[in-house]
């Protein structure tokens, strides 16, 4: 029988309640599809850092590194300082396992929970290739003056041909896998950041044009691509960015497809470790009540088995979200969704078995 090691990270606030409920449905369809899943669980987050003062030991890195994949739950505590535990564990993750793509799909399941006027599931299915290492997330930068009257502060967006070009060939690849509208949409500012973005336009087509002929290659500015998001989002299939402009494109996509009850994505790295999450963070508010919507990391759970090479499985995950979200889910909102954080985990599972 296949088994795969997969590392567990619930992490902050509700992170490791929907953690529990995307691991009750992945052991219901592994046992369907006969292959074993061994979880390890890795206690880490705010609770720990609070106690240590250590976001993230070097030894847990090395640990997670043996690992194909992580499930994240979510990263942030209201007593820590903002930026300590989204640095120290987040981004160093995403940085030092090289998961250089942020893969997050933007897909409605059902028309109720679009809040835009007279768009449905053939409307809203599309995906964003969000680059994940470089940008303006690299730490580039420094103070001159800091505290006097004179400060400068310098922060520095890093594109390498290399890293782009990584980026731009996943998105490719992908697109052509997808095989829905063959076409992939670049993202950027050509107009203002005319150095960053030359680049990117020139390695997008000069890749495409080799490597991938038939996929058919569209440019947008990234203010146009959020007015396109909701005037006409069935424009897209996939769009491929900078970590930046990724980071704000898909809180948009996450609303479309219905809010962060549903949206999930995937920190990639095509020949190490990935790592699958909700991408609503760990909502403080709601902790440890029972109300908050799991369908995200059920759907993160899915990208997961996509990842490892279980596509069957992934889809039947994903099928059983879209059923479940169309003949009972109430609302994907937290507290409103007429079930409990653990109910919609078994009306997942059960629809699964
Ligand atoms: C995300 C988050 C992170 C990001 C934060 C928490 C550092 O917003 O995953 O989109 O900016 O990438
Ligand atoms: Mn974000």
């Amino acid at each position: 029988m296949k088994s795969y090691d997969i590392a567990v990270m619930g992490g902050d606030g509700t992170g490791p309640e929907v953690t529990r409920e995307n691991i009750k449905v992945l052991e219901v369809v592994a046992a369907k599809f006969d292959f074993k899943l061994n979880f390890t669980d890795f206690d880490l987050g705010g609770e720990r850092y609070l106690k240590t003062n250590e976001a993230l030991p070097d030894s847990a890195v090395e640990d997670l590194r043996k690992f194909p994949a992580i499930l994240l739950g979510a990263i942030g505590h209201p007593d820590v300082k903002p930026g300590i535990l989204e640095k120290g564990i987040l981004l160093r993750l995403r940085f030092e396992l090289e998961q250089y793509i942020n893969l997050r799909p933007v897909r409605l399941y059902d028309e109720r929970f679009c809040p835009l006027k007279d768009k449905g599931p053939d409307d809203i299915d599309f995906v964003v290739v969000r680059e994940n290492n470089e940008g303006l997330y690299t730490g580039s930068g420094g103070f001159v003056f800091k505290g006097t009257p004179h400060e400068i502060a310098v922060q520095e967006s890093i594109n390498t041909r290399r890293g782009v070009e990584r980026c731009l060939r996943y998105a490719f690849e992908y697109t052509r896998k997808r095989n829905k509208d063959k076409t992939l949409t670049l993202c950027g500012k050509t107009n203002v950041l005319t150095y960053a973005f030359d680049l990117w336009e020139r390695a997008f087509h000069e890749v495409g044009k080799k490597d991938f002929p038939e996929i058919k290659r569209e440019y947008a500015h990234v203010d146009a691509t959020t007015m396109w998001f909701v005037k006409n989002p069935e424009w897209f299939d996939v769009i491929v960015t900078d970590n930046m402009f990724g980071d704000i494109i898909t809180d948009l996509g996450a609303m479309v497809q219905g809010g962060m009850g549903i949206a999930a994505g995937g920190n990639i790295n095509p020949e190490g470790t990935s790592m699958f999450e909700p991408i609503g963070g760990s909502a403080p508010k709601y902790t440890g009540q029972g109300v908050i919507n799991p369908l995200a990391a059920i759907v993160s759970g899915a990208m997961m088995l996509e990842y490892i090479g279980e596509s069957e499985a992934a889809t039947t995950i994903e099928n059983a979200v879209i059923k479940i979200t169309r003949e009972k889910i109430k609302s994907l909102a937290a507290r409103k969704m007429g079930y409990s954080t653990s109910e919609v985990g078994d009306l997942v599972a059960s629809e699964i078995s």
